[in-house]
């Protein structure tokens, strides 16, 4: 028997893909058995992100998840994956305030999760703390844009950076992240050409969310691309499915056949 060697997934290869004009793909992921169907598929970049606040947890924001809660989460997915690149955002409140900090979070997630690297959203203001995880070893990617952590602080999700002193503070962020170190940098809801003006001024990949075609790669929140959640529509959302009905069509389906007593039947007892 042949044995398929696999690639996997590292900061290099992705410097790589940059390199050659091949787009990356990341979704999120935050359990085993859909991180499983990530990387079956042929994903490169699973992220945990703290989005699993809204989806799994039922949220409005990304503020409550905790540490502990995206360790559980980050493993369950490290369980499933062999190629991809699996990133775990840090949370709220685990390494804005005090780099000493955001080292040890950034830490608990590496050693308790096994994942291979952290992402951390804003530029200027948590840049100590991007130094600190870096000097450590732990690969990093930025976060600029909309950033929603600080939804508080926008009070809105419009979006960002169409003003010129907004879009300049983005850029130069971006080129502080990438001096500093990072990876990769995720850009999330601004005008397309500020996307590829910053993908084509940094080396590292720039992956975007609603930052137009001309960025390095896409990513998009796994439960809303599927069509699991419904209530959340912008313009840069692409539906690959409606699941919401499908497993809803299911459970009436198998609802029926119980009440009915079709099910189960001579063949599916003992
Ligand atoms: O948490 C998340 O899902 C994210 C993506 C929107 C990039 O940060």
């Amino acid at each position: 028997m042949t044995k398929i060697f696999v690639r996997k997934v590292t900061t290099h290869v992705l410097q790589e893909m940059k390199l050659k004009g091949e787009k990356i793909a990341m979704l999120t992921g935050y359990d085993f058995s859909m991180a499983r169907l990530l990387e079956a598929a042929g994903i490169d970049i699973v992220l945990v992100g703290d989005s699993a606040s809204n989806v799994m947890a039922g949220h409005t924001s990304t503020l409550p998840i905790t540490l502990d809660q995206m360790i559980y989460h980050a493993s369950s997915v490290v369980r499933a994956i062999s190629r991809a690149l699996v990133v775990v955002d840090l949370p709220f409140g685990t390494y804005q305030g005090n780099s000493k900090e955001a080292l040890h979070s950034a830490i608990r997630i590496m050693k308790e999760s096994g994942a291979d690297a952290v992402k951390m959203e804003g530029g200027k203001e948590v840049l100590e703390s991007v130094d600190r995880i870096l000097s450590a070893g732990i690969p990093v990617m930025g976060h600029l844009g909309l950033t929603p952590q600080s939804i508080h602080k926008f009070g809105t999700y419009v979006v960002r950076a169409t003003e010129e002193g907004e879009a300049n503070k983005l850029v130069a962020d971006s080129n502080l992240l990438e001096k500093a170190g990072c990876f990769a940098l995720v850009l999330e809801k601004i005008p397309a050409k500020l996307g590829a003006q910053v993908a084509l001024e940094l080396k590292i990949p720039v992956i975007g969310i609603g930052a137009g075609g001309y960025v390095d790669g896409q990513v998009l929140v796994l439960h809303d691309m599927l069509g699991i959640t419904q209530d959340f529509s912008p313009r840069f959302l692409r539906r690959y499915h409606n699941l919401s009905e499908e497993i809803q069509g299911s459970v009436r389906a198998y609802i029926k056949d119980i009440k009915s007593r079709d099910f189960p039947n001579e063949k599916e007892q003992y």
